[in-house]
């Protein structure tokens, strides 16, 4: 049997996709950002030319790269050189600038250069992306700090709990012992639960021994890309989408392809859209539906016309990840339609689903992939084995309760459509609003507005384009609106860059979680429309929050 298994090595060079922004925080900063002894921080100057009028200082912490990884360009590639920490070099070439997470302890006054008190960190790190619905937190807990009420349309989560029925029956085999290592591939009593679902639900004969349970959704993608995927070999993936798919590709070397999504086509593509992205170094195509961040929702005529032009164009061996976490989350009575329903496609095919979104379970950790093979659902079974051994056995019971259990469809029911009366409620309450538009999405739990005319408003471009170009580099525009609408409105959204930045320049949206009540929904609505009236304030908030050099 010929599986594309992957040759991977370690590292890449190749990607960049820095996205800071300087800024400052003045509660901290306020002397340093009043002391520049230019004299242009002030309100008059910067109101001329607000980009201009400043200087660097600090980032935004959701936008920071690690602080030890801030080298300067011409910083020497050295090996460590002796074993006491204050003598340790770093043996790196220049880094951009990444959406990374910290992976140790900072240098303490780290910045350009600083080399001090840091851990020796692995080159391919520099290519790995990051989720920034997590590092938007630091920044909101700023806003906090300064005495701030935040709305959190940044949220990834469903704002229901798990439901009792689940719960009592995760508590209940804890309390009964069930709690030691278990099967690395997961229960096969929960694997069957997962093959019969995904057999009833996608036409399939899916078989336990084809399944994988991981800690959460995410983890199969990375799977997937150590699996198949090597250096040089090309990814498509939609964009706007799961931020994860680009980091993968970006820390594999290898070539990332972005299926733009528009938002004319309803953030849905057609088959001649992937088609024109194929080519004979395609081994991995990813497909998200319903989609993070956009809605979008793939109909069964999509995906007929998607499959036909895979199984034309593609080798048999190259894979399709089919993301499905949010396919209990649809509306207007829509039902769940996967790729691996049509013809030839079960056999190319990793399903990835799990119980964060559906079942409002993200704090469980409970993910599962179906392989085309059980040859492949042992190679992420070994993955399991060398990450994190299993998934605690007490918590996939609870897992397969929701599978097995009745209750467990009218509470997702419920949760649905409380999703959707908010939907209802918010796309017209943003369209109403000069200066955004919004598409009606089809599924999941977020609105996705087009930005540009708030920006226009506001003078976000204008400021933007202000910006010196190493500057402008590190931003986007709706990323400069988010942080207005977090630091002066107390409303978190998450910026287009944030889902896949690769060719997303001139395009201008933010992503609005509904999982919030109505309440919240209405409120932050009303502070959004008073924040796109307030190009003073923009003004004001350069001025005195945004330091730029
Ligand atoms: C499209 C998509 N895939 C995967 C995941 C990861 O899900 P989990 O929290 O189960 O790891 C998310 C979470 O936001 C998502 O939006």
């Amino acid at each position: 049997m010929s599986i594309p298994f992957s040759r991977m090595t370690s590292g890449s060079t190749t990607s960049n996709f820095s996205r800071r922004i300087w800024f400052t925080r003045s509660h901290r900063r306020r002397a340093s950002c009043d002391s520049t002894g230019t004299g242009r921080t002030g309100r008059s100057n910067a109101a001329q030319n607000p980009a201009r009028a400043i200087r660097p200082v600090r980032t935004f912490r959701s936008m920071d790269p690690p602080r030890c990884l801030e080298f300067r360009a011409d910083t020497a590639q050295t090996s460590r050189s002796s074993s006491s920490p204050s003598s340790w070099t770093h043996r790196t070439r220049p880094l951009r600038g990444h959406q990374m997470n910290p992976t140790g302890p900072l240098a303490p006054d780290g910045g350009p250069g600083t080399l001090s008190g840091m851990p020796i960190l692995a080159r391919r790190l520099a290519d790995l992306g990051t989720e920034n619905a997590f590092k938007v937190n630091d920044d909101i807990q700023v806003c906090l700090d300064r005495g701030m009420d935040v709305i959190r349309f940044n949220i990834g989560a469903p704002d229901f709990r798990s439901a009792p029925h689940l719960n009592a029956v995760a508590v209940a085999e804890l309390e009964a012992g069930n709690s030691g290592y278990c099967d690395a591939a997961g229960l096969p009593s929960f694997r069957e639960a997962i093959a019969r679902h995904v057999s009833a639900t996608r036409g399939i004969d899916a078989g336990a021994d084809q399944v994988v349970v991981t800690p959460g959704a995410k983890p199969p993608i990375g799977y997937t890309f150590q699996t198949y995927v090597d250096r040089g070999d090309e990814v498509v993936y939609p964009s706007p989408g799961f931020p994860i798919y680009e980091s993968w590709a970006t820390f594999v070397g290898a070539r990332p392809v972005p299926l733009h999504l528009s938002e004319e086509k309803g953030f849905a593509f057609t088959a001649d859209d992937l088609g024109a992205l194929l080519t004979e170094r395609t081994r991995l195509i990813i497909l998200c539906s319903p989609s993070n961040p956009t809605g979008g929702v793939l109909s069964a005529e999509d995906l007929a016309g998607i499959a036909a032009v895979i199984r034309e164009r593609c080798h048999p061996d190259v894979r399709i990840y089919s993301d499905e976490i949010y396919e209990h989350i649809l509306f207007d009575g829509l039902e769940h339609q996967s790729i691996a329903w049509h013809a030839g496609m079960a056999e190319r095919t990793v399903i990835a689903s799990g119980h964060s979104k559906g079942f409002a379970m993200t704090g469980w950790r409970l993910g599962w992939a179906v392989l085309p093979t059980p040859e492949e659902a042992d190679v992420f079974k070994n993955l399991n084995i060398n990450i994190m051994s299993c998934v605690p056995p007490f918590l996939q019971e609870g897992g397969r309760a929701a599978y097995e259990d009745p209750e467990t469809a009218g509470v997702v029911a419920d949760m649905v459509g409380a999703f959707e009366r908010r939907r209802d409620f918010i796309v017209p309450a943003l369209n109403a609003i000069e200066g955004l538009s919004c598409r009606l999405p089809k599924g999941a739990f977020y609105v996705f507005p087009n930005v540009s005319g708030m920006c226009e408003r506001l003078g976000v471009f204008e400021a933007h384009d202000a910006m010196p170009p190493k500057s402008r580099a590190r931003t986007t525009p709706s990323g400069m609106l988010q942080m207005f609408l977090l630091y002066r409105y107390g409303v978190a959204t998450m910026d287009r860059a944030s889902f896949c930045r690769i060719g997303s320049e001139g395009q201008h949206f933010l992503r609005v979680s509904i999982a919030n009540s109505m309440e919240d929904i209405e409120r932050g609505v009303a502070r959004i429309e008073r924040a796109a009236d307030d190009p003073d304030g923009f003004r004001e908030f350069l001025a005195t929050e945004c330091l730029w050099d």
